[in-house]
């Protein structure tokens, strides 16, 4: 009987465990502002060895789209719900605002822990952190290695914050980098790249071998400040372009921790059990060295040079290894998919706003279910360097205002744009660049600083709907709103009852009481 019992047991414990290792460690990687023609695999003049085997041993995703800038694009992939429908439709969360991601919302970690994954987060949040209940270790991960914030030091993890988004007045500054709940003063003085590669193996090292591991991985590389170790200056003599130089450094000194990233899970042999995703979360901003060449517009824009990802899946489950899938996807959609891979329900989700599109990752028959896209709709946008150009209105039965904000619509191969789309150029490649060195005293983040000294040319006036068909030209050169009147229409009427969903922006002003001065010079919860 015993002895039948003890029997029973085990089974009973290998079959869970035998279920559980089914699961798939989940490894997602997210760059920060890295651009299209940025990754060896689209033709840069950067070193992304690691980033391309990934690539070519995978599937690389040519019709992927991330928001323009950050905290949208990690809300979208956190919740897999548009941001029209939690009011962070608007611009980024700024360190002093009393506000982060609502608290109402479930995100991608707690439902991988509800699966049964073990969830570690090493990065960037930016997902606001006013109060406990807004961090990371409050909201689905088991632990936290990173910052808070947007933008930093790659090295003093020194981060200002200014009062409002766009006043200059106020300034706060503190330290950002923190272990869990505590600040990890250790991290002072290192390049983050190289922190986040330690944090990442050591997570992989300590992992408990019976459970699934989720590994969120979102670097610090490749945002500005443009700073990156001598030694991956020094693999780019030929680019006599600063900005360019430095940024080039910073992707591949990016790469090598995919590479040991990679060699960690193969050391403890949990390689081919492992999805891995790696994704930029918005188009490259080409005043820090990015580049977005053939795409049109550059971070902060809705045009396709700022949310044209660049994007791959790698590893377990995939049916067709090393293709190109050009199937509709976007950053939400990770979240479903994830799920799915995790063998996890979406249930106790708000209404999602995104798709399972795993069949199409999988397999080289297997369709997106999108179809449509909603970029965005942000009533309130402000271009972050230099003024709106002027538009004429276009008179419409659906009462869409097109001359304000920043709406963008994609539907099939159309994209349908009112209002201002943000900055229009199409950005030269990197190999014809002057060697630009930008004022970095107009670079603050949030705006154009007013003591800046570059003259802002007046901009063209421009229509205030404009059509693309973003298969035909997917550089955006030819506006064919007045060839497809009907099209427009269709499209206005979607963005008409897209816009009867939206939920008002929440966008507070900031808060005095951030001020890291009252907690020791560190960023953190002050609510
Ligand atoms: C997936 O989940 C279902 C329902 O919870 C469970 O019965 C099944 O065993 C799981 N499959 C795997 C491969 O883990
Ligand atoms: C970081 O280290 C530098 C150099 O040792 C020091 O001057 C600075 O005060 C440190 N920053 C913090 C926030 O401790
Ligand atoms: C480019 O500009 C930077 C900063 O002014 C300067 O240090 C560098 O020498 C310049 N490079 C070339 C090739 O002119
Ligand atoms: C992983 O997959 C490779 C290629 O199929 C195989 O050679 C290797 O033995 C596998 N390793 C493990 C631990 O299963
Ligand atoms: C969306 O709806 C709001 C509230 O009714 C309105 O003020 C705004 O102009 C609409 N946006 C567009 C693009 O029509």
């Amino acid at each position: 009987m015993w002895v039948n019992r003890l029997n029973l047991m085990s089974i009973l414990l290998q079959l869970a465990c035998a279920n559980s290792l089914q699961q798939p460690h989940i490894l997602l990687m997210i760059a920060d502002d890295l651009g299209y023609h940025d990754v060896g695999y689209h033709g840069a003049d950067i070193f992304t060895p690691n980033i391309d085997k990934l690539a070519n041993d995978g599937v690389i995703l040519e019709n992927y789209y991330v928001q323009p800038i950050c905290t949208p694009s990690r809300s979208q992939l956190m919740t897999g719900r548009y941001q029209i429908h939690f009011g962070l439709q608007h611009s980024v969360l700024f360190a002093p605002q009393p506000h982060c991601l609502p608290l109402d919302e479930t995100l991608l970690p707690a439902k991988l822990r509800e699966a049964g994954y073990s969830t570690h987060i090493v990065g960037k949040w930016h997902l606001g952190f006013c109060k406990y209940e807004c961090l990371p270790t409050s909201r689905g991960f088991d632990s936290f290695y990173g910052y808070l914030c947007g933008k930093q030091d790659y090295y003093t993890k020194e981060v200002s914050g200014f009062l409002a988004g766009w006043e200059y007045s106020e300034k706060f500054k503190g330290y950002d980098f923190h272990d869990n709940l505590k600040p990890a003063w250790e991290g002072n003085g290192t390049y983050s790249t190289y922190l986040y590669q330690q944090r990442a193996l050591k997570v992989i090292q300590d992992h408990d071998k019976n459970k699934p591991l989720f590994l969120y991985l979102p670097f610090q590389s490749v945002h500005f400040p443009l700073q990156a170790p001598q030694k991956y200056i020094d693999m780019y003599p030929n680019i006599k372009d600063h900005n360019r130089k430095i940024y080039s450094a910073m992707v591949t000194a990016m790469d090598d921790v995919v590479g040991a990233v990679v060699n960690e899970l193969q050391k403890q042999n949990m390689w081919n059990n492992t999805v891995t995703v790696f994704s930029t979360d918005n188009g490259g901003q080409t005043l820090q060295g990015g580049n977005n060449w053939p795409l049109r517009g550059r971070k902060a824009s809705l045009w396709e040079g700022g949310v044209r990802g660049v994007g791959l899946v790698h590893g377990a489950g995939i049916v067709d290894k090393g293709r190109t899938s050009t199937e509709l996807m976007h950053v939400s959609d990770w979240f479903p998919t994830l799920l799915h891979v995790a063998n996890a329900t979406t249930s106790g989700t708000k209404p999602l706003d995104s798709h399972n599109v795993w069949d199409a990752i999988s397999s080289k028959n297997g369709h997106s279910p999108r179809t449509e896209l909603l970029h965005n709709i942000d009533p309130i946008f402000k271009r972050p360097y230099g003024p709106t150009p002027p538009m004429t209105p276009y008179p419409n039965k659906y009462g869409v205002n097109t001359l304000w904000g920043h709406t963008a619509l994609r539907w099939l191969n159309w994209k349908l744009y009112t209002g201002d789309p943000g900055y229009e150029s199409i950005d030269p490649p990197p190999t014809m660049y002057r060697n630009q060195t930008v004022d970095t005293t107009c670079l603050v983040s949030g705006g154009y600083h007013p003591d800046c000294k570059e003259p802002i040319k007046a901009p063209e006036p421009v229509p205030s709907v404009r059509l693309y068909d973003i298969t035909a030209d997917p550089s955006e050169n030819v506006d064919v709103a007045k060839y497809f009147p009907m099209i427009v229409d269709q499209m206005l009427e979607k963005i008409a009852a897209y816009n009867k969903t939206a939920v008002p922006v929440s966008w507070p002003g900031g808060d005095k009481n951030c001020d890291p001065a009252l907690q020791d010079d560190v960023w953190g919860p002050w609510m």
